[in-house]
């Protein structure tokens, strides 16, 4: 009897299976109420004397050795992955897919480094912020009609929290802790109570920057943006600045830039030839004062952008919800290594 256990050991040592069928054959003939474990079973009843104890033990392990065959093929047929080759070691690894980095924080790194280029740093503030750094200390009055363009979520446990609607809260610290010259732009989500649509959406990126330093011009602020838009969007860009309202910025501007259809007219311009990409303007000295910075001593300007708008317009992507939905099949695209 010991002999037919382990020529039935060594059976099994060698088995594969192949599909769900060859295992279901397995089962059957091994496992099965007719099969071959079970009849050593009924033979085993018969044997008496010395020879019990040894056949026993070698009959349990065979069961165990039957199960675990059995579930680790099951396991694997189910699951569709390979079970370890425990005694195969030259076997290949099993490969992991490489990632790629979102298109939002490929853009990104490329406008820090764009800015990096001309000596900015990078600053970086809280997502719940107060009152005073979103709205009052950038000249936005309670119950000034200029809140409601950016119409937020409130924290209604906490008092006097939101969700920030712009990353220029982080202008007001960055002013109330750092003395000029600052020099510096400021990655961050923001949030805004917004219908979700192909357009809009209630989370998204934006980067400011500001320039606080002796004597800064409007034509600094032109100069510097005109060489963002030139090293983001190519050397024959033009841009063109449009006057506007912000409340923490007199004079204000939106800046454009050229469509690479160069007027000829397309959908993306709307056959403008132009392409809006930021609001920028002077900071207002209400705003340097509210941050203890003396506006007759420093001026500086300030500008703020979509990431989502950008990357949209260099990547030709269609609605701003892809962003968000972690769809692999659009994610793998983006394979740049910024
Ligand atoms: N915070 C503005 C917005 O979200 C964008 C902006 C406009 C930022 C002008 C600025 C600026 O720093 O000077 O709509």
């Amino acid at each position: 009897m010991l002999d037919k256990i382990n020529r039935i050991k060594e059976e099994i040592g060698s088995f594969k299976a192949a599909g769900h069928a060859e295992l279901e054959e397995f089962r059957i003939k091994y496992l099965g109420r007719k099969g071959h474990l079970n009849v050593l079973f009924e033979e085993f009843k018969a044997i008496v004397g010395e020879q019990k104890k040894e056949i026993g033990q070698g009959l349990n392990e065979l069961k165990t050795l039957l199960s675990d065959t059995y579930d680790r093929f099951k396991g694997e047929l189910d699951s569709g992955l390979p079970v370890a080759a425990s005694n195969d070691l030259t076997r290949p690894g099993d490969s992991i897919p490489l990632g790629s980095r979102h298109p939002i924080s490929i853009i990104r790194n490329e406008i820090s480094a764009i800015f990096g280029r001309l000596g900015y740093t990078i600053a970086e503030g809280p997502e719940i912020e107060d009152d005073w750094h979103v709205f009052s200390a950038l000249n936005f009055p309670p119950e000034h009609p200029a809140r409601d363009m950016q119409d937020t979520f409130f924290i209604t446990k906490q008092p006097d929290s939101v969700l920030r609607t712009h990353t220029s809260s982080v202008q007001v610290r960055v002013m109330e802790s750092v003395p000029p010259p600052i020099r510096m732009i400021m990655p961050g989500r923001v949030f805004r109570n917004e219908v979700i649509s192909a357009r809009s959406h209630c989370i998204f990126h934006q980067v400011e920057g500001l320039y606080i330093a002796e004597s800064v011009s409007f034509a600094d602020l032109k100069q510097t943006l005109m060489f963002f838009a030139r090293e983001m969007f190519g050397e024959k860009t033009q841009i063109r600045l449009r006057p506007s309202f912000f409340p923490f910025t007199e004079p204000s501007a939106e800046m454009d830039v050229s469509c690479t259809c160069n007027g000829k007219g397309c959908n993306l311009c709307k056959h403008t030839g132009w392409l809006e990409i930021m609001g920028c303007g002077m900071v207002d000295p209400n705003v340097l004062e509210n941050c203890g910075i003396d506006p007759d001593k420093y001026s500086g300007f300030a500008f703020g952008m979509g990431i989502e708008r950008i990357a949209m317009l260099k990547f030709e992507i269609r609605d701003i919800r892809m962003y968000f939905e972690n769809d692999v099949r659009f994610l793998k695209q983006f394979t740049s290594s910024f």
